[in-house]
């Protein structure tokens, strides 16, 4: 989305009537989630940590409320799909070595001694690792969760995918194949929808945060054929402490939920996709969030029925994105 026009503020963080972040460091936190993508040895996190932090941050959210308390239970009755999550597989960014470089070079030019007192204050300031490095070491820790039975199956834990700055994320159901394969989150048919419909509104995954309610592939081994399904409320239920954890650090003004076992655990539990598609909840995890339908549901439809979910999907994410505007104008409003 092009930021053309749009006052900024001093760290380049658009701050009126977008909801994106400056483009160049946005690329920057873009290179960040190479690191991310799933699994993630030890050596690989520490490359990105350190390439990370050579980044100046995007700027550090005001809103600061912290939710973690657990839902109690995450039911999954709905209307809508049950899973289906497709296929397609997807490029990994790669980290800026030059990035490095600037950093050590920057490291080892000598502050004269009249700033030693402001530099080291600025260095404390600096210690607080932005919301990228609390990611990736989040995301660390998640590749080698063994919570739930999903962990034996699994070729990649799928952390998440976007910007860790981003007021608006997305909470899908479930990696499929094609996620479990690759390690990023909606690469497959269902993402490929979704992308268009983000990008309908000018949003691409630069300007969101996604993620989903369980980080690895539940699916179902049958007559010799392995097949997606959805998790199981004990799945969704282990998982959640990685969700609340995510959710804490990204710290989303709104969260769209897709799906029904996103809207169970944000929403409310028992949430009714067909009654309550479309409407703005107050959640403990966010200040706003809607539920829509999940795309691989969509993609299950034909003809007019596919038209018209498809066209709900693309005015709940408008909604969504005219909700992040509101929001930050209301966070705005609370510091004075
Ligand atoms: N569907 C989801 O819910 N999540 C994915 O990551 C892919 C498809």
């Amino acid at each position: 989305m092009a930021a053309t026009g749009q006052k900024k503020a001093k760290n380049g963080i658009v701050v009126d009537d977008e909801i994106v972040v400056d483009e160049g460091e946005v690329e920057a936190v873009q290179a960040m989630a190479g690191a991310i993508v799933g699994q993630i040895d030890s050596a690989t996190v520490e490359s990105a940590v350190s390439t990370e932090q050579a980044i100046p941050e995007a700027g550090k959210s005001k809103a600061t409320r912290v939710r973690r308390s657990a839902p109690d239970e995450h039911q999954m009755r709905d209307a809508e799909p049950k899973s289906a999550l497709e296929d397609k597989n997807s490029a990994v960014t790669e980290d800026s070595e030059a990035a490095i470089a600037a950093e050590r070079a920057a490291v080892q030019t000598e502050a004269p001694a009249a700033k030693v007192n402001q530099d080291a204050e600025q260095q404390a300031g600096d210690t607080e690792p932005s919301k990228t490095q609390r990611i990736i070491t989040l995301a660390a820790a998640a590749s080698s969760c063994v919570r739930c039975d999903l962990a034996q199956g699994r070729t990649h834990v799928v952390f998440g995918d976007g910007n860790p700055e981003a007021p608006l994320m997305i909470i899908g159901e479930g990696p499929g194949q094609n996620e479990d394969a690759t390690g990023r989150p909606f690469v497959g048919r269902a993402g490929v929808l979704l992308d268009a419909c983000l990008k309908e509104n000018g949003i691409s995954r630069k300007h969101i945060y996604i993620t989903n309610v369980v980080r690895c592939r539940p699916k179902l081994v049958a007559a010799g054929r392995v097949t997606n399904r959805p998790p199981t409320p004990e799945e969704v239920k282990a998982c959640s402490y990685w969700l609340e954890e995510t959710i804490a650090v990204i710290d989303p003004l709104v969260i769209l939920c897709l799906g029904a076992p996103s809207s169970n655990a944000i929403i409310h539990k028992g949430f009714k996709m067909t009654q309550e598609r479309g409407q703005w909840f107050e959640s403990r995890f966010a200040r706003y969030a809607m539920a829509s339908w999940h795309p691989a549901y969509i993609l299950r439809l034909q003809g007019e029925a596919y038209d018209a979910a498809r066209a709900s999907l693309v005015s709940d994410i408008a909604a969504a994105r005219q909700k992040v505007i509101e929001a930050k104008k209301e966070v705005k409003l609370s510091l004075f």
